[in-house]
């Protein structure tokens, strides 16, 4: 498996646990104010990084550009930041929210390169020639 698809899928598992958690404390406590950042963790996080794990899988050239570390990095760090503060703001602290909207539209940027990405072809890497006998 490619690096950056191990990378992805790992990093999914820690998103996951993370959701449930948020989700086992919302139906503990019945009170479900933090459902948005529950649903964006799970989905952002967990399900949509597992889905790109596959597809780096799949297309092991893809997952040696460079592009695509770019991709993990500018993508992850933006769920990251923008699960807690999602979570914080929607426990009372609106101020947060130029910090949210800032994490949202670095996730954006993260599809707009993994759409780059699966659009357009990583380059031929010249192959060493094997010398005639
Ligand atoms: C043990 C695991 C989980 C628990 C205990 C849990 C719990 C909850 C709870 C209590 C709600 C609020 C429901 C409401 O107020 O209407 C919720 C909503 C939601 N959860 Fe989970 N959840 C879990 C796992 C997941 C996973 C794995 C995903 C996605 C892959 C997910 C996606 C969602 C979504 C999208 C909503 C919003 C649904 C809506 O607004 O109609 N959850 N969850």
């Amino acid at each position: 498996m490619p690096f950056i698809s191990l990378l992805y899928f790992r990093t999914a598992v820690v998103f996951l646990l993370v959701g449930i958690v948020m989700g086992l404390h919302m139906a503990a406590t019945h009170d479900h104010s933090t459902l948005a950042a529950h649903a964006h963790v799970n989905l952002l996080g967990w399900v949509t990084p597992a889905l790109f794990a596959g597809y780096f899988a799949l297309n092991p050239a893809q997952a040696e550009r460079w592009l695509a570390k770019l991709q993990y990095a500018v993508y992850v760090s933006g769920v990251a930041l923008m699960g807690p503060m999602l979570y914080l703001m929607l426990r009372g602290r609106p101020e947060l929210e130029p910090v949210v909207v800032f994490s949202s539209l670095l996730v954006f940027a993260g599809a707009i390169l993994f759409a780059v990405i699966a659009f357009t072809s990583p380059a031929r890497v010249a192959l060493p020639r094997v010398a005639a006998e």
